[in-house]
């Protein structure tokens, strides 16, 4: 991102005697497009946590909540609506104390577990390999299984992937037919362990370097089929992590992961997800703007050892963090969520976007009821987030060309941060130029120019998502709160887009 420092601060000191509105250019450069956005950024994560599985994507056959298959209804339905690419599963940290066995086979008869990561629960496996697997079937998605390397052995994770995957006449393979699934389903991607350095194992990267290498051996390709490896990845701003895995694993694996929460780490508590001060507000923006740094950071590393990019950053666990909701079980994780939650979304999303010829998927965290979550459940009831409403905005993005861009915003100082007033980012797709714009300013609207330097155009259409304060949020009880509504004040004039991108909202617009 470019910054003129010394015109924006003559502008400043001219907008703020004169009451002007701040003014904000974008240039796009479509004729310099040539990376593309993997819809794969767009995926998200399912967990045995809390209440994301159980009650929020699965209530079983003899639940009185209407489902197919044990599949609720209205969340299916919703979440169809975001062609999500890609769902992570059975964790985070619940899959290095999954076993895949005590979860197939007939339910009645499938051992239970305690949940230690989560509240201590019993998990009675009512929900395992078979019902993950169809249930992305139904979403139209990619699956992306996490493999137990913390507290499973290497036969347990190399029978998983030959029970998925194999059409031959194998033990396994055949055991899957006797479970009731002729053909193996469609497994590309799949992760060797999660967060070994903490809740899965607590390895350093030199003895997790070396497990990778051994239990990634035994995952074998069946039927012509690649499997996608991807190795479990640092935490935040721990490059020593990314430097010892490309050192030590290479090209042995195809995908890295890395995980960046959206969460304060003083006073104790992580603050509430809905009672929070323009202070905070902005803090939080400063915060998720960060992982840009990290991601470059970490992404320097990975040149260093892959030049031609072929592994890929997999960003598979990110979002807000708050306390939970009062009155719900800490380890459940169960949190609202406000417009400044879909201002992280749309940001981090915008970042993502840019680096695309190293970021091959993310996964939001997650799918329902937990964290950043796109929708909220309870018994039959369903809302659907801000951040839901981010997803389906952005939607458009999914597999499209990155436009490059630069902008010139005014930039706002938040304790040891200097964040940008505007994001945005650009992409072409079937003849339509999208691009997303994030207005951070709570208080002031900003003019935007953006010249589309040659780009063919006719018409141009809009999208927004707004709301009265930054706090408000969609409840059960009042659900449309916050909803995407037509956009209006833009306008294109000789190759030159005119917006006015009011306070704290996010807008994507299409060019045809
Ligand atoms: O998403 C919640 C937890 O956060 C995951 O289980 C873990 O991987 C991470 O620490």
């Amino acid at each position: 991102m470019k910054k003129c420092f010394l015109l924006q601060i003559c502008w400043i000191i001219v907008g703020i005697t004169c009451g002007q509105t701040p003014k904000v250019s974008i240039t796009l450069h479509p004729g310099q497009a040539q990376t593309t956005i993997s819809k794969h950024i767009y995926g998200q994560f399912a967990e045995h946590l809390g209440s994301c599985i159980y009650g929020g994507l699965w209530v079983g056959e003899n639940s009185p909540i209407p489902n197919t298959h044990g599949y609720r209804n209205d969340v299916v339905a919703a979440l169809k609506e975001l062609q999500i690419p890609n769902l992570r599963w059975p964790g985070g940290c619940f899959a290095d104390e999954y076993h895949w066995m005590d979860g197939i086979g007939s339910p009645e008869k499938r051992p239970k577990m305690v949940n230690n990561n989560w509240g201590g629960t019993v998990e009675d496996n009512s929900f395992g390999t078979h019902e993950f697997l169809n249930l992305c079937e139904l979403l139209g998605c990619e699956p992306y299984l996490s493999g137990n390397v913390g507290s499973g052995t290497v036969e347990e994770m190399s029978k998983w992937v030959e029970y998925i995957t194999s059409e031959g006449d194998s033990p396994m393979a055949n055991l899957r037919r006797r479970n009731g699934r002729q053909n193996a389903w469609k497994v590309k991607y799949f992760g060797v362990g999660n967060e070994s350095w903490g809740c899965g194992g607590n390895m350093t990267p030199e003895f997790y370097a070396d497990q990778y290498r051994r239990y990634s051996t035994y995952c074998r390709d069946y039927n012509g089929t690649r499997l996608f490896k991807i190795a479990s990845g640092a935490s935040d701003y721990d490059y020593n992590w990314t430097e010892v895995l490309m050192k030590n694993v290479g090209h042995k694996m195809q995908g890295l992961s890395l995980h960046y929460y959206t969460v304060k780490g003083w006073e104790g508590s992580k603050g509430s997800a809905t009672q929070f001060s323009p202070e905070e507000y902005y803090w939080t923006l400063g915060k998720s703007l960060e992982i840009e740094e990290v991601i470059q950071k970490h992404i320097a590393i990975m040149d260093k050892y892959d030049k031609d990019k072929r592994i890929g950053l997999m960003v598979d666990e990110w979002g807000t963090w708050w306390d939970v909701e009062p009155g719900t079980n800490p380890g459940f994780l169960y949190q609202q969520n406000t417009l400044r939650d879909a201002m992280v979304a749309a940001l981090s999303l915008n970042i993502f976007h840019k680096y695309a010829d190293r970021i091959q998927m993310t996964n939001i965290a997650q799918i329902v009821n937990v964290l950043q979550s796109m929708i909220l459940t309870s018994n039959d009831k369903m809302v659907l987030t801000p951040t839901y409403f981010v997803f389906k905005m952005y939607k458009v993005h999914q597999d499209a060309l990155l436009i490059p861009l630069e902008i010139t915003s005014e930039t706002k100082k938040i304790r040891e941060r200097e964040i940008p007033v505007v994001s945005a980012s650009a992409s072409r797709k079937d003849g339509k130029i999208h691009i997303s714009l994030v207005n951070m300013d709570l208080e002031s609207e900003q003019d935007v120019m953006i010249k589309l330097s040659g780009a063919k155009t006719g018409n141009v259409t809009g999208q927004i998502l707004t709301a009265k304060t930054v706090n408000d949020h969609n409840t059960f009880e009042n659900q449309g709160v916050i909803k995407v509504a037509d956009f209006k004040y833009v306008k294109l004039n000789k190759g030159e887009l005119s917006v006015k991108l009011p306070a704290k909202s996010i807008v994507v617009l299409e060019v045809l």
